[in-house]
């Protein structure tokens, strides 16, 4: 076994011209490792920062970074099916599952968060944090670019005008969350959305490009006739466009009902969309995957929830 382990190790160093003995000696020195610095919590802990005084702030904040968290293992995983080379069933089966469960934890624990905070303080540091809003989670973007084609993306109002031909300047000026921050009739850009694209339009194209063929929807068509009428990859498909799209949106919409519509009246969005419309699934229709789903449940999408 040791000298098997020192032979590996000759070949892992001679294979880029270096010298094994050179690591063995660093390893001789290396201090052993610790969980807080494997895990680095001093500097994961010290990521909160505040702009009001308001203890309700700071669960806010965890929250939120709790949710970019689960984000990236989401992306892990579809980055993995993205890649896989011999992608059988049950692979597909199980990452599916695995960013479902990702997803049911976000969405229940959306309750800590909806009956989490004191009314009063959110309506008080939330004033502090305009003109930012979740609205800018590139990480949210991202799965969603991972997870289906372009065109189911696309606004509804405008899918008839978009095809495999349109650039992708064109589509990502049509995607269904610019109408979050674009005035239709007069073309301006919200400036959260102008920010927001500033920062992050390159690298969502890069990445919407990578994903044209590589996205769950795109690797699933390209599965065997017999793999893709598996029940369970099929019930797997579902779970994850229902979560995702309806749950986690319904528990997301209603967190905000929760507090910005007191009394029957609904208070301006810190992104400044006409939210109590935008957010509802059965305005946007978002479905990752729509020939698994009936005609008629496409239709009734998030109207009887
Ligand atoms: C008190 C909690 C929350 C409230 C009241 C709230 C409210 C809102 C509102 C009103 C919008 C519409 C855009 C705007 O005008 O700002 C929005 C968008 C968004 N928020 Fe939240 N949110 C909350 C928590 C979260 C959390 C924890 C996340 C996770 C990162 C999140 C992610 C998003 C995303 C991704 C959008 C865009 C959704 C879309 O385009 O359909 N939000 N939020």
């Amino acid at each position: 076994m040791k000298s098997r382990i020192n032979d590996q190790l000759k070949d892992k160093y001679e294979a880029i011209d270096q010298d094994l003995d050179a690591y063995l000696e660093g390893l001789l020195h290396s201090k052993p490792i610790n969980y807080w610095d494997y895990i680095q919590t001093d500097a994961l802990l010290n990521l909160q920062i505040q702009r009001t005084v308001f203890p309700d702030e700071m669960v806010f904040i965890i929250y939120h970074q709790i949710n970019e968290l689960l984000f990236k293992m989401v992306l892990v995983e579809i980055d993995q099916v993205a890649k896989s080379k011999e992608l059988t069933v049950e692979l597909f089966t199980s990452k599916l599952m695995r960013i479902s469960r990702y997803f049911d934890m976000l969405t229940s624990s959306f309750s800590i968060m909806k009956d989490g905070m004191d009314v009063d303080q959110y309506n008080k540091f939330r004033a502090t944090l305009t003109p930012a809003s979740g609205f800018q989670s590139a990480q949210y973007r991202k799965i969603e670019f991972a997870s289906t084609e372009l065109i189911n993306l696309i606004d509804k109002r405008f899918r008839d005008t978009i095809d495999r031909n349109s650039s992708y300047e064109n589509a990502f000026e049509h995607l269904y969350w610019q109408a979050a921050g674009k005035n239709y009739k007069t073309g301006k850009k919200s400036y959260t959305l102008t920010v927001f694209e500033e920062r992050y339009k390159g690298e969502f194209i890069r990445f919407a490009q990578f994903y044209s063929t590589n996205n769950l929807y795109s690797k699933f068509k390209e599965l065997p006739k017999e793999a893709r009428e598996d029940k369970e990859l099929i019930n797997a498909m579902r779970h994850f466009d229902y979560t995702v799209n309806i749950k986690w949106v319904m528990a997301h919409y209603n967190t905000a009902n929760h507090y910005l519509n007191i009394g029957g009246k609904t208070a301006e969005a810190t992104g400044g969309s006409e939210w109590v419309k935008y957010m509802h699934p059965k305005y946007q229709k978002r479905i990752f995957f729509p020939d698994l789903w009936t005609k008629q449940e496409i239709e009734e999408w998030g109207v009887n929830i």
